[in-house]
């Protein structure tokens, strides 16, 4: 494995799909098909209303649940939120943060985002970062500085200390649920360049342990080459995530090269 000081993790991003009683069944399937690998770690990120059970269906499994999204608040009048300890007390490990459609289609900005970055920490939550670059800025050769700035933005505040609870995901917009991914060189140019900037921010002994996933059109036919480049970290799955042979595919994928 190039990257043997990092251990991969394979993320599903469910998006707006599956009620509870289809979670359970999603889930059910994917722990009969894991069996009980731990050599990769794994994460289901259900919507809200299936969190509770389908944290029972992964109880007994190695398998962690995340959330999409979460409120950077404690508690108040935000209608229609979901505080970190609302999360924290369904078991809930992960929270995927600055999803490029929440920053796309709920007008989310950096600023937004590191407040939910900070209070994720400040709950022994594990925030997914999302990064990434529309089209039009990767065909403006704007790619690296777009990434580099969300990096900084969304982590200001973060203490080397929290280092190791953070979790990265690059997603190229342009990538996302179109079948286009991006090349393993193209994905890897970009995880080299996080880690630059994570080295600056956490030190490099630190940014070296920080798990940078890859998202977009990630499926178990391309996972292999995408996961051997020795940056990336991982995968954060939409589409391919909602059928358990796909996502185990992946975890297989991830395992393979984990030896
Ligand atoms: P996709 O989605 O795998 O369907 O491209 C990835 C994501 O949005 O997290």
């Amino acid at each position: 494995m190039s990257n043997s000081s990092r251990k991969y993790l394979i993320a599903g991003n469910w998006k707006m799909n599956k009620n509870a009683t289809e979670g359970v069944e999603l889930a059910e399937d994917i722990v009969s098909q894991l069996g009980s690998k731990t050599s990769v770690g794994v994460v289901v990120c259900p919507p809200y209303t299936a969190l509770e059970s389908v944290g029972k269906a992964i109880s007994e499994s190695n398998i962690q649940l995340g959330s999409q999204n979460m409120n950077p608040e404690a508690s108040g009048a935000y209608t229609g939120e979901i505080s970190a300890e609302m999360l924290r007390s369904l078991f809930v490990t992960h929270a995927i943060l600055g999803h490029s459609e929440r920053r796309a289609l709920f007008h989310e900005n950096d600023a937004f985002i590191n407040k939910k970055v900070l209070a994720a920490l400040a709950n022994n939550l594990r925030p997914i970062l999302c990064v990434g670059e529309t089209l039009e800025e990767r065909e403006s050769n704007k790619t690296i500085d777009i990434v580099s700035a969300q990096i900084r933005k969304g982590l200001e505040g973060v203490g080397e200390d929290q280092a190791e609870n953070i979790v990265v995901a690059y997603e190229p917009v342009w990538a996302i649920g179109t079948g286009k991914t991006a090349t393993p060189e193209m994905a890897q140019e970009v995880h080299a360049a996080i880690r630059k900037v994570l080295s600056e921010l956490l030190g490099e002994e630190k940014a070296d342990k920080v798990r940078i996933l890859y998202g977009g059109s990630m499926k178990p036919e391309n996972a292999p080459e995408l996961l051997a480049q020795p940056d990336i970290d991982g995968g954060l799955i939409g589409g391919a995530a909602l059928t358990a042979r796909s996502f185990v595919g992946i975890v297989e994928a991830a395992a393979e090269l984990a030896g």
